[in-house]
């Protein structure tokens, strides 16, 4: 059984592998009307590239995206949308030594054991070029989600032990790690810089901050606003926890601490402040919804690591190929991108939960 597909109303597929001939999605449920271009995707695609500074892989890859259908004359028609990225600097010898190998932290051994077989290109399906379909995805979405007034802004808040003490979202775009501390970047640089002479790899955090979400969306209860954001981002890899608002940190506070009050504000119910990151009950509150994917060190390490072949032999491996060092910074555009499908997944879903709703689109 392979869990391809995303969403109930906005649905998003991906396909593809990392050294196969081509990745992409297809992107179903956006409503005809919509104004779209490959260069709006592209956009998004160019932020996750590799290639782009020193502590990404070096694999070169244009990541040039193709809309194969459901646009015509520069509009959505409601159909499928299908998107397509040619791999085109896919050097499969580089992994030829992970064929029969397991690599540790890496998805080889679970593969195998689920299929009795694996595409050991670059880790196959389970490679970080999965996320081009999700992000090509994530860029239609986040356009609908414009167009509604509601803006996403991911960033890296930590690399490893590094943190950002500040929040200027003009230098979000001025750094190699989307930090918007800049005083937090260069540390961060200095940080991996040791990382990578040591032949070692870091892990990190990621925040997404959506604002203009009307309160009101999210299905209890299985389809809880967090809890649909909770498997939207733990199903990209290398994410090992997610946090709405103040996260785990609510286990060590009061109540008196972390509820948010409520008062009158010209005629509107706000709240006085945000611990609940914009979710009560599974349902937005109004506030500022508050993401937090907590990413693992780059698995592939140059490091020599225990390891079995597949036909049980003690071996050690040592992983040669072109690796991030850390994969955080890649991956922000990815955490904004599931946000953005899954917000607009839940908000088509709630167009039909009210019956004054209903009455409203047909009479
Ligand atoms: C955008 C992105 C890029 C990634 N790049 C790499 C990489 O260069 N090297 C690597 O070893 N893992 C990379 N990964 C992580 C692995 O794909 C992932 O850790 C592995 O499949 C095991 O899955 P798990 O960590 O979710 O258990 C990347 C992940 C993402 C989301």
């Amino acid at each position: 059984m392979s869990q391809s597909t995303f969403g109930k109303k906005f649905t998003v597929t991906t396909w593809g592998e990392s050294h196969g001939k081509a990745l992409g999605a297809v992107v179903d449920g956006v409503p005809a009307g919509l104004f779209l271009t490959e260069a709006d995707i592209q956009a998004y695609l160019d932020r996750r590239k590799p290639g782009q500074s020193r502590y990404t892989t070096a694999r070169k890859e244009g990541d040039e995206v193709e809309i194969l259908s459901g646009v015509f004359e520069g509009q959505t028609t409601g159909t499928p949308i299908s998107l397509i990225v040619r791999n085109k600097d896919q050097r499969s010898r580089d992994y030829g030594n992970i064929a029969k190998t397991y690599r540790p932290g890496h998805a080889d051994f679970g593969f195998d054991s689920k299929y009795g077989f694996r595409d050991y290109r670059g880790g196959g399906r389970s490679s970080g070029r999965e996320t081009i379909g999700r992000v090509a995805a994530g860029a239609i979405a986040s356009k609908i989600l414009k167009e509604l007034g509601i803006t996403l802004q991911a960033y890296t808040s930590s690399i490893g032990p590094i943190s950002c003490h500040s929040y200027h979202p003009e230098m979000i775009k001025e750094n190699s790690f989307y930090m918007p501390d800049m005083v937090a970047a260069e540390k961060a640089a200095q940080y991996l810089e040791q990382c990578m002479k040591a032949e070692d790899s870091a892990g990190g955090v990621i925040e997404c901050r959506i604002n203009g979400v009307p309160a009101g969306i999210g299905d209890p209860v299985f389809g809880k606003l967090d809890a649909s954001f909770a498997q939207a981002l733990m199903s990209i890899g290398a994410v090992k926890a997610v946090e709405i608002g103040d996260g785990v940190k609510v286990s060590t506070m009061k109540g008196s601490e972390d509820n948010d009050g409520f008062h009158m504000e010209n005629g509107r119910i706000v709240k006085t402040t945000n611990h609940s990151g914009g979710i009560l009950g599974g349902i937005s509150d109004g506030g500022e919804i508050l993401l937090r994917a907590h990413i693992k060190p780059t698995p592939s390490i140059a490091q020599p690591q225990q390891t079995v072949t597949t036909t049980g032999e003690n071996i050690s491996i040592e992983i040669k190929g072109r690796h991030d060092p850390v994969i955080v910074p890649r991956a922000v555009v990815v955490v904004e991108s599931m946000a953005a499908i899954t917000l607009v997944d839940a908000m088509f879903s709630n167009m039909s939960a009210r019956m004054d709703y209903v009455k409203d689109f047909y009479l």
